[in-house]
């Protein structure tokens, strides 16, 4: 009887301090509290957040080592959570059922962050100037049949650093070089500073093709119906689309290592990916949640499935080889 209430009062003391979990994040707590408001009813564990830039985030991270208050860190790109992860800043998830959740090419090859939205970065044509039938791969925008025809992004985004990071990965360096070497020659215009912009371009007729990500057109079709951009996913009979997304992982120096895997199991549950994946305009990683119409509508693609971490440990060397293509 003794040692039962003994180990009551070692629970409840346990209980009471170590309910809670705390995210460094690159998005705005009051967006993200809205989301884990019913996991901290249904649980009791309160989520605190930080937000910042990824560069203070991760510098504070380093900073702060096993002192750190963070638990989990939140990020919009697999290139920024690649480089974290390089730095030593994640240790790996546990959790069974996030691993059930999202499909092992989503996550980190070590488990030490996982995406939990994501798009394609496609294609976009205007279909008054081009019918999908003209359209194959990402190498085929730099064949002569699309000179001046052609409209990018600039080179130092992340997401198009990505992008050359998975023709690294499926092409090699060489033919990475010969490819963006070849987009360079058909650009119709300076690479755009957005990808909105990108869009934009092609609708007003400034270039006929473009790369962008595929959540930012649903706002375009959302105001006009009739908006004159269409989605191709291109390498359907190789590789896969490119793919890339929102990712998270539990820090190493973590103190509350149970809580940050009950979260990340809220945060990959269907009840959580098919809202928030919607609010976004994003794909849910997690294959049992539901997308929006207008993704559906752009319809089912084959995506990348070579492991995300591959793909992005690339990065840098990729990163290299746009300035020597003189892709601005
Ligand atoms: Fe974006």
């Amino acid at each position: 009887m003794k040692n039962v209430i003994l180990a009551l009062m070692l629970f409840s003391a346990f209980s009471a301090f170590a309910k809670e979990v705390t995210i460094y994040s690159v998005y705005p707590g009051e967006e993200l509290a809205p989301i884990f408001a019913p996991f901290t009813e249904r649980t009791g564990i309160t989520v605190n957040f930080v937000s910042g830039t990824t560069n203070e985030l991760v510098a504070k991270l380093q900073e702060e080592g096993r002192n750190t208050a963070a638990d989990l860190y939140l990020d919009k790109d697999m290139t920024f959570l690649s480089a974290a992860k390089e730095k030593g800043i994640f240790k790996n998830f546990t959790s069974q059922t996030v691993k059930g959740n999202v499909p092992a090419h989503l996550r980190d090859n070590q488990d030490l962050w996982t995406l939990v939205f994501y798009r394609a970065r496609v294609i976009m044509y205007n279909p008054n100037k081009v019918s999908a039938d003209e359209l194959s791969t990402y190498e085929a925008l730099g064949d002569a049949k699309w000179y001046k025809r052609l409209c990018v992004r600039t080179s130092t985004n992340s997401y198009n650093q990505a992008l050359g990071a998975y023709f690294v990965r499926h092409l090699g360096a060489m033919k990475t070089f010969d490819l963006l070497t070849s987009w360079v020659k058909n650009f119709s215009v300076d690479p755009i500073s957005n990808d909105r912009g990108v869009i934009q371009a092609v609708a007003d007729g400034k270039c006929d093709v473009g790369i962008a990500n595929t959540y930012y057109l649903p706002a375009f079709i959302r105001a006009n119906p009739e908006f004159p951009v269409k989605v191709f996913f291109p390498n359907q009979k190789d590789f896969g689309a490119h793919v890339n997304g929102v990712g998270i992982g539990i820090v190493k120096h973590a103190k509350n290592v149970k809580e940050a895997n009950l979260l990340l199991e809220y945060f990959t549950s269907v009840e959580v990916q098919t809202p928030v994946a919607a609010a976004f305009s994003q794909y849910p990683v997690n294959p049992k949640a539901d997308m929006i119409k207008i993704l559906k509508d752009f319809g089912a693609f084959k995506e990348d499935t070579v492991n995300i971490s591959e793909v992005a440990e690339r990065t840098s060397l990729a990163s290299g080889l746009f300035p020597l293509a003189n892709y601005k």
